[in-house]
C-alpha cells in the first residue's frame, strides 16, 4: 500500500471538486488512446456523444476492501467488485499473503505435465465442492472453463449441438462466444468462425418460463444437442433469475434426451447469491459447474467441476493431453484460489454475505422504491443486484457517469443496457451502503432523460 494514503477499505468516496481523474489520469488515458486497439477509445467517444459528458476512464492505482483509489488519489466505492471478482473485497489479506509467499517460492510449473503442489491441492478442494464425485479442469478465464465444459459435453455425448439462452453471457473466446445470447453484436462480426450447431431458447425467467421450456423441449427432441448451458440468474444479461422450478424442469428434460447440463456459475457461484451454487439451490442438478471470477480473489483462475462419470469421457490418452495450456494451474493463481476458498468457506463469510445482501436490499428499497425516480424494477440475488431504469442506455450511461462523479463505480448491463448491475464486495459497511443508496436516489431524481 502507498505510504501517502490513509488505510482504505471501509471509507466513503472522496473525489476532488474537479471530478474523477486528474492530470495523472489524463496522461495515461492519452497513452491508452494512442496505443490500445481503437475499439475501446471509439466506444468512449460514442458514450460521450450519447450522454454529453466525459466517459474517460478512471485509472486504478490501488484497491482494498470496497475502496478503489485512482492514480490522482480520488477514492471510490466499487459497486462492481471488479466485475464480481472481489466478492470478499479487494486485496483480501489472506489472499495477498498467499500470493506473496507463493511468489517467493514458485511462479510457474509445467501445467499438465509436472504440476505444482498448489495446482493439485486446488483441484482437490474444487472437486470436494460438488455434491457428487467430481473431476476438475482448470482454466485461466471464465470463458476457458466454459470451453472445457463444452468439450466435455462433446466427448460425452458425441453431439456438437449446444442449447444456450437469449441474454446469456459466457465469455468471448470462440467456443464460449458461439453460445453467447447476450447480444448479437458480439457474435455477428465473427459468425463465420463460430459453432453453427448452437441454438438459442428464450431465457426461462418468470415471465417467459412456459414458452422457454416448450422451446427447449422442441430443440432437445431433435436429438442433435449435447449440452444445455445456462446461468441460474442472467448476470451481465440484467440480473434476471430463472423462474422457480425452471432449472429442475430443464435438468429433467435434458436427462430424458441424454444432454449434459452445464451451469455457468461464474457470476452466481461461490457465495455471491447466498449458497455455493445457485443452480443447485434453485433445484437444478447440473453435470458440470463452471466457476471463475471470485475463485482467485483477484488472480485469473477458473474451473469446470465435472461429474466423475461424465469426466470419464476424456479417457486416458497415452500421448499428449488434448486439453491444456502453458499457464494451466499457474501456481500463483492456485495459491490465491486456495486462500480465497479458505476464507469463502468460513461460516463468518457466509454470515457477512447474508448481512451485506440484507442491508443492501433494505437500504435500496427504502431509497429507490419512490415514484418519480424512473426505476422499473429491482432484482436482488444476494450481492448480485439489478436496477432496471427507464430511459434506456442513454440514461443508464448518464447515471453511471454521475455516480462516478459522486465516487461510486457502477456499470450498466442488460440486453438493452438499461440495468444498473451491482456486484459489490460483500464487505461493504452499512454506512457505505446507506450513502450509496441515497446518492443513487438523488442522481436518479436529477436525471431527467426518462
Ligand atoms: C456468467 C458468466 N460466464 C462467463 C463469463 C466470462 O468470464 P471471463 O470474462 O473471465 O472469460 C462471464 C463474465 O462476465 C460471466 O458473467
Amino acid at each position: 500500500m502507498s505510504d501517502l494514503l490513509p488505510p482504505i477499505g471501509d471509507l466513503p468516496p472522496n473525489v476532488r471538486a474537479s471530478g474523477p481523474g486528474g492530470d495523472a489520469t489524463r496522461a495515461l488515458v492519452d497513452l491508452l488512446a494512442s496505443s490500445e486497439c481503437p475499439g475501446l477509445t471509439a466506444r468512449r467517444r460514442r458514450r460521450e456523444e450519447l450522454t454529453g459528458s466525459s466517459h474517460d476512464p478512471i485509472v486504478w492505482a490501488e484497491a482494498r476492501g470496497a475502496n478503489v483509489v485512482d492514480v490522482d488519489g480520488n477514492r471510490y466505492v466499487d459497486m462492481t467488485g471488479g466485475f464480481g471478482v472481489a466478492l470478499l473485497g479487494h486485496g483480501v489479506p489472506e489472499v495477498v499473503a498467499a500470493v506473496q509467499s507463493q511468489a517467493g517460492r514458485l511462479l510457474h510449473a509445467l501445467g499438465d505435465v509436472y504440476p505444482s503442489a498448489e495446482k493439485i491441492r486446488l483441484e482437490g478442494r474444487l472437486a470436494a465442492l460438488a455434491p457428487w464425485p467430481a473431476r476438475v479442469i482448470l482454466g485461466l478465464s471464465g470463458a476457458d472453463a466454459v470451453e472445457a465444459a463444452l468439450k466435455t459435453a462433446m466427448l460425452a455425448t458425441g453431439r456438437p449441438g449446444v442449447l444456450a439462452f437469449e441474454g446469456g453471457y459466457h465469455g468471448l473466446s470462440y467456443g464460449a462466444l458461439s453460445t453467447c445470447g447476450y447480444k448479437l453484436a458480439f457474435r455477428e462480426p465473427f459468425a463465420g468462425q463460430l459453432n453453427p450447431a448452437v441454438r438459442f431458447a428464450p431465457y426461462p425467467s418468470t415471465a417467459d418460463s412456459g414458452r422457454a421450456l416448450e422451446h427447449v423441449a422442441a430443440v432437445l427432441s431433435e436429438g442433435r444437442t449435447g449440452a444445455l448451458l445456462i446461468e441460474p440468474t442472467l448476470g451481465r444479461g440484467g440480473v434476471e433469475p430463472a423462474a422457480p422450478g425452471a432449472l429442475a424442469t430443464l435438468t429433467a428434460l435434458a436427462r430424458r434426451h441424454g444432454v449434459l447440463v452445464i451451469a455457468d456459475e461464474i457470476y452466481t457461484g461461490l457465495g455471491r447469491t447466498g449458497g455455493l451454487f445457485q443452480s443447485i439451490a434453485m433445484g437444478g442438478d447440473p453435470d458440470v459447474l463452471v466457476i471463475g471470477k471470485a475463485l482467485g480473489g483477484g488472480l485469473p483462475v477458473s474451473a469446470a467441476i465435472i461429474r466423475e462419470e461424465v469426466a470419464a469421457a476424456w479417457g486416458y490418452p497415452v500421448g499428449e493431453a488434448i486439453h491444456t495450456s502453458t499457464f494451466l494451474g499457474n501456481p500463483l493463481a492456485c495459491a490465491a484460489a486456495i486462500a480465497s476458498l479458505d476464507v469463502l468457506q468460513r461460516p463468518e463469510t457466509a454470515a457477512m454475505i447474508a448481512r451485506c445482501a440484507a442491508s443492501l436490499e433494505r437500504s435500496m428499497r427504502s431509497c429507490l422504491e419512490t415514484p418519480g425516480l424512473g426505476v422499473r424494477r429491482m432484482n436482488f440475488a444476494g450481492v448480485l443486484v439489478g436496477v432496471a431504469i427507464d430511459g434506456g442506455l442513454r440514461r443508464a450511461l448518464a447515471v453511471c457517469r454521475a455516480m462516478l462523479e459522486q465516487g461510486y463505480i457502477v456499470l450498466t448491463g442488460g440486453v438493452a443496457g438499461d440495468v444498473l448491475t451491482l456486484t459489490p464486495p460483500a464487505c461493504l459497511t452499512d454506512a457505505q451502503i446507506a450513502a450509496f443508496s441515497a446518492t443513487l436516489a438523488a442522481v436518479l431524481a436529477e436525471s431527467h432523460d426518462r
